[in-house]
């Protein structure tokens, strides 16, 4: 009686855990915004695919991207960068939607960082075995504002450390709809995510969605 009691309980609403100071997860945050969300994810994939990045390093990444917004995320041989032009088409990243502002905006205020105003969306793609290795998210100008994570399909480990890259990490189990923040102390911490397990998600299918919002310019 006790645990079915504590897992209805679990199951009918958002909540917070804190990860570090200025990091949050935001248990279910997403959901709401569901039905909006993934038409507008489907439309945005059309107009600029994912595709698997080359590393400065050489190495193709695991994980497919593509991005919306002023600006994405681009990695290749000469470096990282944002740029406005996807490099593929050689057209701007497709507009970052109001929906996806509006969950961003949402969820930086519910985690403290009020006025969010990312122009940078990066969309990440994971089938399973994909994973991503630990890293800093550095090349923002701006490091005031948050980095707002959004977790869509099958759930992944996600693994957050500290300033250091040898750090000991905590492992989070990030599933569909939770909304991971972290900015002030936080905002330069190594993070990752583990090798996705095999899985079926009832929405999304074999994959998981990860979207990152951030603030690259200077406000
Ligand atoms: C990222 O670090 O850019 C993505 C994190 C995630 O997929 O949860
Ligand atoms: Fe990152």
């Amino acid at each position: 009686m006790t645990s079915d009691l504590f897992e209805t309980v679990g199951d009918i609403g958002p909540s917070r855990e804190t990860m570090a100071e200025g990091a949050v997860l935001l248990r279910s945050f997403a959901r709401p915004f569901e039905a909006e969300l993934i038409p507008a994810l489907r439309a945005i994939v059309k107009r600029a695919p994912f595709r698997h990045l080359i590393t400065p390093g050489g190495h193709r990444m695991s994980v497919a991207m593509t991005n919306c917004g002023r600006v994405g995320w681009v990695s290749d041989p000469s470096g990282y960068r944002y740029d406005a032009v996807d490099p593929e088409s050689g057209q701007p990243w497709p507009e970052m939607p109001p929906v996806l502002r509006q969950l961003a905006a949402d969820a930086a205020a519910e985690a403290g960082f009020s006025n969010f105003a990312p122009e940078a969306c990066l969309i990440n793609r994971y089938v399973p075995g994909a994973k991503l290795s630990l890293h800093q998210d550095k090349d923002e100008l701006d490091f005031a504002a948050p980095i707002v994570s959004v977790s869509l399909g099958l759930s992944a480990i996600f693994l957050f450390g500290g300033l250091k890259r040898n750090d000991p990490t905590r492992r989070y189990r990030l599933a569909h709809g939770d909304v991971a923040v972290w900015g002030g102390p936080s905002r330069l911490f190594y993070h990752g995510v583990a090798p996705l397990a095999e899985g079926e998600h009832g929405l999304l299918g074999r994959q998981r969605i990860n979207l990152t919002f951030r603030r690259v310019l200077m406000a």
